[in-house]
């Protein structure tokens, strides 16, 4: 395991994820993690990530000093490099040019960058492009190291101790502008590490399934299916170990998209023989949602419905002792919370929390380790159809939040059309894969428009396609003039009741993704 160290930069999870992809397994955890923790998780290697605090104030953050202890090789990235720097006896200072963007530097030869370069400079030094994001720097090395890269801004760029195997950047090797970073962090945890290519797909699955069968035994399973990604290849996965012990429920709430719920039930119950309950609870939460206006009420009244319907069902199904969910890594980073992390949440997101007590079954999560891309990756190789495995996200409350105020049966019909033919459009031209979130909105109000000789007073319908990482900022999608025309003269011509479209153009933030 390589043991990566979280110091609040946006770019964290990256680190993980780029070193995942060279197939060595390794752990996220905030900087502040128990140092007896550390000690018996016995890493190969430790990642300081970056973050955004100054190292050379009194109350900085710091790394756990054990972590110079271990005898193992130690990474640290911006601030983990000031933060090792600082510790280990140099100084740091506030930079006078604060540098953002691209640098060129000139390397020294070294083991992190043995065969790795840009170029060759007319004075024969090999050069590398990187991505620097950075207001203070290190001003003084440490004793013993020495430094391996630099330009005329920043004498110490990077810096090594090759006796003690440690290495700082102060850019970033994570992110993709840096060209040559996926070879520097693969030189790290494999030459320098000596990590083995042992975190593969193929062996995960073996591994997983063993998980599975020796956890639950011949003990019965409930998992609430919702077509998304991260429940349909927990499904999958765990049906591949358990078969019949496993039992899914899927509640219908009225609020899917077009013809969702018949396509759940094919690839699952038909395609794939999983044992599916299909529950159509759509009158029920729709006679709950009536009169109710306000986001955050709509929310907790669809997931307290929800809840409410899934416990009754799962107390039909005699001894089932466990509760599936598609738990993912970052959800449980994100709820393990060191206190670099944002805390407010912005909107309640509905999940499946709350259960576990009240129904008395012990929790299986079996993708908990697990990034998004790897949980596709999984989905694919355990023969998931692509589209459900490439799908965009979906709100728990479904159109729910994207009909805006009171939901209504006619406005999730409109709704409903008028999304299909956006995402269809999207997926013929090819921006469905370019997009991270596409869909339509449903607009209460009426506006004025003329069709053949008469006039129409109809409702709007706004669209929304957004491109981002993390969801936690989004840019709108410049989606082609050709291509928001034929969607809107589509969606006009073929959804009565719809006489306007729009394009939402707001960025978040300050906007969220959804509208409500
Ligand atoms: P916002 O609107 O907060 O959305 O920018 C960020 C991401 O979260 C999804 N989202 C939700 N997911 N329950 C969910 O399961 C919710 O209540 C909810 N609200 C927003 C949203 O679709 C986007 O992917």
């Amino acid at each position: 395991t390589i043991l990566i160290l979280d110091f609040g930069s946006q770019y964290t999870q990256l680190i993980a994820r780029r070193i995942r992809e060279t197939h060595v397994y390794c752990e996220l955890h905030p900087f502040d993690v128990d140092p007896q923790f550390i000690q018996d998780l016995a890493p190969i290697g430790v990642v300081l990530s970056g973050g955004p605090a100054s190292a050379f104030t009194e109350d900085a953050p710091r790394a756990p000093q054990i972590v110079f202890e271990l005898g193992v090789p130690v990474l640290g990235i911006c601030y983990g490099m000031q933060v090792m720097a600082a510790q280990l006896g140099g100084q740091v200072e506030n930079a006078q040019t604060r540098e953002f963007g691209y640098a060129e530097l000139a390397i020294e030869p070294c083991q992190l960058f043995r065969n790795i370069q840009d170029r060759i400079a007319p004075d024969d030094k090999p050069m590398l492009d990187v991505w620097m994001s950075h207001g203070d720097r290190v001003d003084a090395l440490p004793p013993g190291f020495s430094v391996i890269a630099h330009n005329a801004a920043t004498p110490y760029a990077a810096m090594a101790d090759e006796s003690r195997r440690f290495y700082g950047l102060q850019f970033h090797p994570e992110v993709t502008h840096t060209l040559q970073g996926k070879a520097i962090i693969d030189s790290f945890v494999h030459d320098i590490c000596g990590a083995g290519h042992d975190w593969n797909m193929p062996d995960y699955i073996e591994e997983a399934i063993g998980r599975i069968r020796a956890q639950v035994g011949n003990e019965k399973v409930i998992l609430g299916l919702s077509g998304g990604v991260d429940s349909s290849v927990a499904a999958a996965l765990i049906h591949r170990a358990i078969g019949d012990q496993l039992v899914c429920v899927f509640v219908d709430n009225g609020l899917l998209r077009l013809h969702e719920a018949k396509q759940v039930m094919e690839t699952f119950s038909r395609n794939l023989a999983v044992n599916v309950i299909h529950i159509d609870a759509s009158r029920q939460f729709l006679e709950q949602l009536k009169d109710i206006t306000d986001p955050e009420q709509k929310r907790r009244t669809i997931g307290r419905e929800f809840v409410e319907i899934f416990q009754l069902e799962a107390e039909k199904i005699n001894d089932a002792k466990w509760l599936a969910q598609g738990t993912i890594y970052p959800d449980v980073i994100e709820s393990a919370g060191s206190h670099t992390q944002k805390a407010g949440t912005i909107k309640s997101h509905h999940n499946v929390g709350g259960l576990p007590e009240s129904l008395h079954l012990k929790l299986l999560e079996p993708l908990r380790e697990l990034f998004k891309d790897e949980v596709r990756e999984l989905g694919l190789a355990l023969g998931l159809p692509h589209d459900l495995v490439f799908r965009h996200p979906f709100p728990g409350p479904g159109l729910g939040v994207r009909i805006l105020g009171e939901v209504k049966y006619e406005y999730a019909e409109l709704l409903r059309h008028a999304d299909a033919i956006f995402i269809e459009e999207l997926k013929n031209s090819g921006w469905y894969e370019k997009t991270s979130q596409a869909f339509a909105v449903f607009l209460p109000v009426k506006s004025v428009g003329v069709m053949g000789d008469s006039r129409s007073y109809e409702y709007v319908i706004a669209l929304r396609a957004v491109q981002t990482e993390d969801f936690m900022t989004a840019h709108w999608a410049e989606l082609p003039y050709t291509l928001l025309a034929k969607i809107s003269n589509r969606i006009i011509n073929e959804v009565r009741g719809i006489n306007r479209v729009v394009y939402d153009i707001s960025g978040k933030p300050p906007a969220t993704i959804e509208w409500e």
